[in-house]
C-alpha cells in the first residue's frame, strides 16, 4: 500500500538534516544515499532513452566489464517516432520500463524531447522531431509504459537543448511565443498528461540564467502552472550555484566527478541550510518530490515490480517498431520490394550495411544483447541458395568526437582500424570504389546502405555540415553510372544532404538507428515482407541553407544564440515561406497505393453563461476521412490532420499538425481515419495576455499524407473566443 501525504510528510519531518542531503546528491555517479534507520533506499538511476546503459563503476566513467548488463537496445527516438505509431511509444515504453527495474534502477533518463532545431544538432537522434504535437503524442504512452514497471520516466532536458556547440552554457534566447508553441509543449503533455515523475533540466541557459534552477521555467511554469510533483533532477553538472538552485525547483543534483561531498548540494547546501541561506522548507519540498516518487513507483512499500531484462518476446516487439519506423522516399519504376526469387547475386555496398551503432552516440550508448546489422538482416532473409557480395564503397574515416569511443572505435564495421594518413586514404577509396563498380555488373540487385553513425550523430558535438562523410556523394553518383537501379538507403538520425545524387536516383530507403532488429526490418522492407509506412518526423532541407535556424536564426550562435527563425521551426517555416525542401515532413511512401475520401467535420460550442447560469466554454471539433487501400498489397498508412486559419489576424504558419491517426488496410480495404480537436488545437500563444488563444473565424483542417500532401480540406467556422492556460 502506497502511503498518504502525511504520512510521508511525518518520514521527512523525522530526518535529520544529514539525511536529507545525502538524498539530494550523488554518492556515485548514478545514485543517491539510503537512509537505512528510516528504510528509505538509495535512488538509482540510468541512462538513457534507447535501453538501459550498461554499468559503470560508482566513482569513475570506466565500464565494469560485466556480462550481465547486456540489454534491449530500442529505437532511438527519431526512429520510433517515424512510426507515427503511439502504440510502439507505449510498447517500447514498457520494455524500457520492464527493464530499468529488471536492471535494479528507479528512474530510466527517457525520453528525449527537445525539439529538432537544426539538421545539425548533435543529439536529433535522441530527440522525436521538429513538431512539438508529434512528440507529445509519442512521449506520453512512452512515458505511461515505462511508468507501469513501478519505475520512473525522466523527460529531458529541460529546455531548450537545442544544440551540443557550447552546451554547457550557451545563453539562449527566443521568444515567449515560440518558447509556449515550439519549445515547451511537449513537455507539458509529458507532464500533464504523460504523469511523468522525474524530468532532467537542461545545461544551456536561458535569458542568462541557467535552465536548471530557473525561477520562471522551473518554479512558475513547471511547478506552478503545470502542478508538476515528481522529481527534477539537474544534467549531470547543469546546477551551478548552491542558493539560487537550493531555493529552486529543481531536486537533485547530479554531476560528472567523483568530488561526491562538494557538489553544490552536498557540504555546500548543509551549510546554506544550517547558515538560514536556503531555508529548511526549500530542502523538505525537494525531499518531498523524491519521497512521493519512491512512494509512486513503490519503494517505500515493498510490493514493487521485479521486472526483467532481454526477454524474448521484447525482440519481436522492437521488430515491429523497427520495421514501421523505415521511410521509404522514393521508388521510381517501383524498383521496390525487390523479388528475392529472382535475386541469385546480391552486392551490398556501404559502411552502415556492416556497421553496429548501439554503443555509441555518448550517453545514449546500449550494450546491445545483440544488434542485427542490415547486411545480416539480408542473408538471415534470404538463406543460402542467394549469393550475398559485400564491398565497402568508401572509407570510413574516423572523425573522432567528444566521447572518443563511439562506434567507429568498436571495431564492428569490418574496416580496418588504424588511423590512416589522407593519401592512404585517398588510395584506399580508389580502391574500393573501383571494386564496388566491377562488382555492380555481375549482381542481380545492387543496394546501397550509407548515411551517418555516432562519429557524427553524437552528443557533446554538432555536425560542421549536412554533408555525407567520406566521399559518399562521389560514390554514390559513381554507383550510379554503372547501376541506375541501385537501391539507396541512408540511415542517419539527423538531415543529409543529399542534392548531389537524388535527380538520378530511383530509390531512396531513409531512416533512423532503429534498434537490435534494425537490419532484419531493413531486410524484411527490402524483399516486401513488410510494407513500409514509417514518416518523416522532420523537414529534409535541400541544404544547409535552407533551414530556418541557418536562414532567419543563428546555429550554434557564440555565447547567445538568438532563435530570430521564432515559431518558423522546421516544416512551419518551409511550409509558410514556401520554400521546396527534398522531403517534407510527413513524407514517406508505400508498396500499395491510397485513396482518399472527403474529409468531414463536425464543430461542437458549449457553455458559457444562459440564464446566469456560467459554464466554462467548451470546443469540440471531430474530422472523418475514409481511406481505401485501392492497390495490390495490404499496408499501413497514417493520415496527418493538419490545420490552417483562414485569414487570421494573427500572423501564424500557415498550418500546423493538430492530429494523425495510423491504421493497418488489408488491399482493397476502406476505413475511417479520424481526429478529434479542442480549444487547444486551434490556438496560437497570446504573449500579453500569457495564454493560448482561439479566435473565432474560420479554420480549414487539412487531411494529408504529408505536409506538403494535402488530399481532401473541411471547412469549419468557430463562433466563440477560447483561452487555454499555459
Ligand atoms: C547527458 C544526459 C545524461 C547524463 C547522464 C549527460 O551528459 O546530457 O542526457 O542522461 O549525462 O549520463
Amino acid at each position: 500500500m502506497i502511503m498518504t501525504q502525511k504520512e510521508l510528510k511525518t518520514l521527512c519531518s523525522n530526518m535529520t538534516l544529514e539525511e536529507k542531503i545525502g538524498m539530494v546528491h550523488g554518492v556515485t555517479l548514478f545514485r543517491t544515499k539510503a537512509v537505512e534507520r528510516l528504510d528509505i533506499p538509495a535512488f538509482t538511476y540510468s541512462d538513457g532513452p534507447m535501453g538501459v546503459r550498461l554499468e559503470y563503476e560508482n566513482d569513475v566513467w570506466f565500464p565494469k566489464g560485466f556480462t550481465d548488463d547486456y540489454t534491449s537496445y530500442l529505437p532511438s527516438n527519431t526512429a520510433l517516432a517515424s512510426t507515427f505509431n503511439p502504440g510502439h511509444a507505449y510498447i517500447a515504453g514498457q520494455i524500457l520500463g520492464e527493464e530499468t527495474r529488471g536492471r535494479g534502477k528507479d528512474m530510466i533518463l527517457a525520453p528525449g524531447i527537445n525539439i529538432h532545431r537544426s539538421p545539425l544538432g548533435g543529439r536529433n537522434f535522441e530527440y522525436m522531431s521538429e513538431d512539438p504535437y508529434l512528440s507529445g503524442r509519442m512521449a506520453v504512452p512512452y512515458i505511461q509504459g515505462i511508468q507501469e514497471n513501478d519505475v520512473s520516466a525522466c523527460v529531458k532536458h529541460y529546455a531548450l537543448n537545442n544544440q551540443e556547440t557550447r552546451r554547457n552554457d550557451v545563453d539562449t534566447y527566443v521568444s515567449e511565443r515560440a518558447l509556449f508553441e515550439i519549445y515547451l509543449p511537449a513537455f507539458r503533455a509529458a507532464v500533464r498528461e504523460g504523469k511523468a515523475l522525474g524530468l532532467m533540466g537542461s545545461y544551456n541557459k536561458f535569458r542568462e540564467v541557467y535552465c536548471s534552477h530557473h525561477q520562471y521555467l522551473v518554479d512558475e511554469i513547471l511547478r506552478k502552472e503545470w502542478g508538476f510533483e515528481g522529481i527534477m533532477v539537474s544534467d549531470w553538472g547543469s546546477i551551478h550555484d548552491t542558493e539560487e538552485a537550493g531555493t529552486a525547483g529543481i531536486d537533485v543534483d547530479m554531476r560528472t566527478t567523483n568530488d561526491f561531498d562538494e557538489y553544490y548540494f552536498a557540504d555546500p547546501l548543509k551549510k546554506a541550510v544550517e547558515e538560514g541561506r536556503v531555508p529548511m522548507e526549500k530542502l523538505d519540498e525537494k525531499i518531498m518530490h523524491i519521497l512521493h516518487v519512491m512512494n509512486e513507483v513503490h519503494m517505500l512499500d515493498g510490493e514493487r515490480k521485479a521486472g526483467t531484462y532481454n526477454a524474448p518476446s521484447s525482440g519481436e516487439k522492437l521488430l515491429k517498431a523497427a520495421e514501421e519506423s523505415i521511410i521509404l522516399l522514393k521508388n521510381e519504376e517501383k524498383l521496390l520490394p525487390l523479388d528475392r526469387k529472382k535475386i541469385k547475386k546480391l552486392l551490398v555496398i556501404g559502411d552502415n550495411a556492416n556497421r553496429m551503432h548501439a554503443l555509441g552516440g555518448g550517453s545514449a550508448e546500449i550494450k546491445a544483447l545483440y544488434e542485427i546489422s542490415p547486411l545480416l538482416g539480408l542473408k538471415m532473409v534470404l538463406g543460402g541458395n542467394c549469393e550475398v557480395t559485400y564491398e565497402p564503397g568508401y572509407y570510413n574515416y574516423v572523425v573522432g568526437n567528444a566521447w572518443g569511443k563511439d562506434a567507429n572505435s568498436q571495431g564492428t564495421g569490418g574496416n580496418p582500424m588504424k588511423k590512416l594518413e589522407p593519401e592512404e586514404i585517398n588510395t584506399l577509396n580508389e580502391k574500393y570504389l573501383e571494386r564496388a563498380k566491377a562488382a555492380c555488373s555481375q549482381a542481380d540487385a545492387v543496394i546501397f546502405i550509407g548515411g551517418l553513425n555516432h562519429d557524427h550523430d553524437v552528443e557533446g558535438k554538432d555536425k560542421d555540415n549536412m554533408r555525407l562523410p567520406n566521399g559518399q556523394d562521389h560514390v554514390i553518383r559513381e554507383l550510379l553510372k554503372a547501376r541506375p537501379d541501385m537501391i539507396i538507403t541512408m540511415i542517419t538520425g539527423s538531415p543529409v544532404d543529399m542534392h548531389e545524387w537524388l535527380p538520378e536516383a530511383k530509390t531512396l530507403l531513409y531512416y533512423s538507428y532503429n534498434g537490435m532488429q534494425g537490419g532484419l526490418a531493413f531486410a524484411k522492407v527490402i524483399f516486401g515482407e513488410v510494407n513500409p509506412s514509417g514518416k518523416l518526423t522532420m523537414t529534409l532541407p535541400l541544404t544547409l541553407e535552407d533551414s530556418p535556424a541557418h536562414r532567419l536564426g543563428e546555429f550554434p550562435g557564440g555565447d547567445m544564440v538568438h532563435y530570430n527563425e521564432d515559431i518558423y521551426v522546421g516544416y512551419r517555416y518551409f511550409d509558410t515561406y514556401g520554400v521546396k525542401p527534398s522531403f517534407a515532413f510527413g513524407h514517406g511512401l508505400s508498396y500499395t497505393e491510397f485513396s482518399f475520401g472527403e474529409v468531414m467535420a463536425s464543430v461542437t460550442e458549449e457553455g458559457g453563461c444562459r440564464d446566469g447560469i456560467c459554464t466554462i466554454p467548451s470546443l469540440f471539433v471531430k474530422a472523418s476521412v475514409p481511406i481505401s487501400n485501392v492497390g495490390s498489397r495490404d499496408g499501413a498508412v497514417t493520415v496527418q490532420f493538419y490545420i490552417k486559419p483562414v485569414d487570421s489576424a494573427v500572423k501564424r504558419p500557415i498550418k500546423e499538425l493538430r492530429g494523425f491517426e495510423k491504421q493497418f488496410l488489408k488491399a482493397g480495404e476502406t476505413k475511417e481515419f479520424c481526429a478529434e480537436f479542442d480549444a487547444y488545437s486551434f490556438s496560437y500563444y497570446d504573449e500579453d495576455r500569457k495564454c493560448y488563444v482561439t479566435l473565432p473565424g474560420d479554420y480549414e483542417i487539412c487531411a494529408a499524407f504529408a505536409c506538403d500532401d494535402v488530399r481532401s480540406i473541411a471547412k469549419v467556422t468557430i463562433q466563440r473566443e477560447y483561452t487555454i492556460a499555459r
